[in-house]
């Protein structure tokens, strides 16, 4: 998780908390310690096992999260990441890590089974630097060139599991893309025909919807037959150990 790390979670375990840069998410917050060189090494390597111990519990495929203010997403940015050297202080040395882990994952599972998820405008933990145009067009770059099976982007809109009023959009890496592109983000069923059918017909875009699964354990079902979707409990959402907002939505009649 990078500075996002718990620092109770990281004293119990007794582990640094690590990251780019000695930046911490906001004022009073975890202040990570930099990562040397071979502490990311060894995150590339993690990524590597990870992805193959996945496949062999026989998952289809596997994601990277480089998004969200997570640790690739810190390596990416600016406003974590100011280290000197070969993993910061450029737009390409600051996608120095991502692309490796691309690399180096897509050559031990296959291109075809890795996808990378990416949140372009979120300030969620601290992130969205202002040049982020030219870092996020030069990591789908280098996303492009290994063939992966898919880009899947986070709209403006929603930051973590909350929603804003952006507008910022997604044109751009829709442009630089040419295979399939998954999004995510406060999409309804109407709004997810108005992309795929209007705005970009021509472009293979699938459209994820995450919050409405929680409080619809029916929803693909809901979505065909075109019935009303139940509102979702925000408070509900992070009530760890209880079943209540999690297992206790109703199915539709
Ligand atoms: C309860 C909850 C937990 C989430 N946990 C994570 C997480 O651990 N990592 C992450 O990157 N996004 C997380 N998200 C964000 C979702 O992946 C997704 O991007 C977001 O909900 C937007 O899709 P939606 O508008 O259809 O819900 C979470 C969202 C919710 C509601």
């Amino acid at each position: 998780m990078g500075r996002a790390a718990y620092s109770d979670v990281a004293r119990e375990e007794g582990v640094d908390i690590i990251g780019p840069s000695a930046i911490p998410i906001e004022e009073g917050a975890p202040v990570p310690r930099e990562m040397t060189f071979d502490e990311i090494q060894q995150v590339i390597s993690d990524f590597v096992y990870a992805s193959m111990k996945a496949m062999e519990a026989g998952f289809n495929g596997v994601e990277v999260h480089g998004a969200n203010g997570y640790l690739l997403d810190q390596f990416l940015q600016d406003t974590s990441n100011q280290r000197q050297g070969e993993f910061g202080s450029s737009v390409k040395n600051r996608s120095r890590l991502l692309d490796c882990v691309i690399k180096a994952v897509a050559n031990a599972i296959g291109p075809d089974r890795f996808g990378l998820r990416l949140s372009l405008w979120s300030v969620f933990q601290g992130m969205r630097m202002s040049g982020l145009i030219p870092q996020f067009t030069n990591i789908i770059l280098k996303a492009r060139k290994f063939n992966i099976a898919y880009l899947h982007l986070i709209e403006g809109r929603v930051t973590g599991a909350r929603d804003n009023d952006s507008h910022d959009t997604l044109d751009f890496a829709y442009d630089l893309w040419t295979g399939p592109v998954l999004v995510a983000g406060g999409y309804t069923l109407s709004e997810a025909r108005r992309l795929l059918d209007e705005i970009h017909p021509d472009k293979k875009i699938l459209v994820v919807f995450g919050r409405y699964f929680i409080s619809n354990r029916d929803l693909a079902f809901r979505m065909r037959e075109g019935l009303e979707l139940t509102a979702y409990r925000r408070d509900t959402f992070y009530a760890v150990g209880s079943p209540v907002g999690y297992s206790d939505y109703a199915f539709s009649k």
